[in-house]
């Protein structure tokens, strides 16, 4: 027995350790080992290691006498802040974490065991994509993770950290996923490398400007959140799972109320400013409303003009959305309606409250626009506000007209709770606008067009444009004083915590893309 256990923890340590050559490499290049990954973003001795031993069965050459165990993957589970996730690490040291059968089937387990057990599972990516030499049992292998994963969206949260390259078919894992996070310089993912992107099309690229984090971070949205370094990565991960339930029958992480219901606070009117173009910080009214200034954005650098966040108020977990009236005017075009409408899907499917915060002039207007389909991601924003049946509450700030503000979570696509600043302005359109359409003879005609404008547009703004005018039609439940902001949503978020709303009887929607 001595010698059996003797024997049975020397190997145990050499597949701990490593190939020391390969893991200097992987250092080299500024990176750690899957292990290490681990280490850093689970609580400290909570990891349980799944087939150590496992190693892969093929025959072909070049892989017949080098059958390392774990077969570059290391899986299993443990907790961050004591909730159970599972996880899967790709070590890159090994066939430079290339997937094989064994690979694939030691993350189809940990997958179905995440599904079975209601966790979240975080994919930390770092790979050569398909083994080669496997063949096509190597792409089987990547179609069940696929699958797995639509299987589990919506019933567990799903985070994919890519922390290397990810390349391929490989990058529909972190674009199936939740959250998708990615480092600076390390990481890249694409479906054509550099080499074939020239030989195809002749233009010369470098890695990093092809698919590295601020790439995916900025232009094409396949990111979420992108950071500097793995160390700041993986903690922000912990972060992300501090504020979301392990599955979707689970309450979110509430942490319990904090007295919000009776708060007040100034800053949001030193915040806004009252004329209705004047720009400002959305950011700053998120931290205002949300417990300790403190948010988790996602898509920092994609659609800047909508904002996206989890936070809680008064201790509850809650999705805010927001336009940014910084950036672009804060005006809805095609990326800030699908990055909005992922995250409005997200909070729906977890359970998750939603709080709108609108100030918004409408649609962007353009050729390009509507060329690109801003009608189909309009549409897109709209579908996932009408699905949404967890509580809503919108709050409008300043401007609120047309389509954006319908779209906008309002009164006639299902929210519970439409509170307006005496600021608000909800219309068809502007002032200015109205009266060019309104009044384009009258303009004409006049003597004096600059002084008719004026009165024109003085009148409508008196009548349309009135703080009360959506309220006295039932389209908003009561017009707030900006200081009262955070304590009148902390009161409607208790008022709605128990709300249920069964959706109609269907397969499912077909939400537009
Ligand atoms: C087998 C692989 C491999 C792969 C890397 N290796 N990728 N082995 N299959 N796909 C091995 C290398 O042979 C090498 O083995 C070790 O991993 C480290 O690789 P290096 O090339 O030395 O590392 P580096 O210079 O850092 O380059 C990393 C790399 C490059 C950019 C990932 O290896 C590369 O381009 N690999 C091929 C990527 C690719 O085309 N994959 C297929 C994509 S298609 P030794 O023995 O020397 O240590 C795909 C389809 C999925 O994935 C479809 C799903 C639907």
């Amino acid at each position: 027995m001595a010698a059996l256990r003797e024997q049975r923890r020397d190997e145990r340590a050499r597949i701990v350790s490593g190939d020391a050559d390969a893991v200097r490499r992987q250092h080299a290049q500024g990176k750690r080992t899957a292990r290490e990954r681990l280490e850093a973003l689970l609580d400290p001795d909570s990891f349980v290691e799944l087939e150590p031993y496992r190693r892969h069965q093929a025959a072909a050459a070049g892989l017949a006498h080098r059958r390392p165990a774990t077969d570059g993957v290391v899986t299993g589970s443990g907790t961050v802040d004591g909730r159970r996730v599972f996880v899967y690490a790709q070590d890159f040291t090994l066939f430079g974490g290339s997937l094989g059968q064994a690979h694939a089937a030691k993350i189809h387990k940990v997958m179905d065991l995440a599904i079975a057990t209601g966790s979240p599972i975080i994919a930390l990516n770092d790979s050569g994509g398909a083994r080669i030499q496997e063949g096509v049992l190597a792409l089987d292998g990547y179609g069940g993770i696929f699958r797995r994963q639509v299987e589990a969206s919506g019933v567990v949260p799903q985070i994919s950290v890519v922390l290397g390259p990810c390349a391929g078919g490989a990058a529909y894992s972190p674009a199936l996923a939740d959250f998708t996070f990615m480092v600076r310089d390390t990481a890249r993912m694409y479906l054509t490398g550099p080499d074939v992107v020239e030989a195809v099309t002749g233009r010369r690229v470098g890695h990093e400007e092809l698919g590295g984090a601020d790439v995916h971070g900025t232009s094409s949205g396949v990111a979420t959140v992108v950071h500097d370094d793995e160390e700041s990565c993986l903690e922000d991960v912990r972060h992300l799972i501090s504020l979301l339930p392990s599955n979707y029958l689970d309450v979110p992480p509430d942490s319990g109320s904090v007295g919000a219901e009776h708060d007040r606070s100034e800053r949001f009117a030193d915040i806004v400013p009252v004329e209705p173009n004047r720009p400002y910080d959305m950011r700053e009214v998120f931290a205002e409303l949300a417990d300790d200034g403190d948010f988790f954005e996602v898509h920092e650098g994609w659609a800047g003009n909508v904002l996206c966040a989890l936070a809680r108020v008064d201790g509850r977990v809650v999705g805010l959305v927001g336009n940014q009236p910084v950036v672009m005017a804060g005006v809805l075009d095609g990326p800030a309606s699908q990055k909005a409408a992922r995250f409005v899907r997200f909070c729906d499917a977890f359970g998750i409250p939603l709080v709108t915060l609108v100030d918004v002039p409408g649609f962007l207007p353009g050729v390009e626009q509507e060329h690109s389909g801003i009608i189909r991601h309009g549409a897109q924003l709209l579908h996932a506000y009408c699905d949404a049946t967890v509580p809503r509450v919108q709050v409008v700030l300043r401007k609120a007209y047309g389509g954006a503000y319908i779209v906008m979570d309002s009164r006639s696509i299902g929210c519970d709770v439409s509170l307006a600043w005496p600021t608000n302005q909800i219309a068809v359109m502007g002032a200015e606008g109205a009266v060019n359409v309104l009044h384009r003879r009258e303009l004409a005609a006049s003597a004096d067009p600059a002084a008719t404008r004026r009165d024109l547009v003085a009148a409508y703004e008196a009548e349309y444009l009135d703080p009360y005018y959506a309220a006295e039609r039932g389209l908003v439940d009561d017009v707030i004083d900006p200081a009262e902001t955070r304590s009148a949503v902390a009161r409607a978020l208790a008022m709605l915590q128990d709300k249920r709303k069964p959706g109609p009887s269907r397969k499912h929607g077909n939400p537009p893309t």
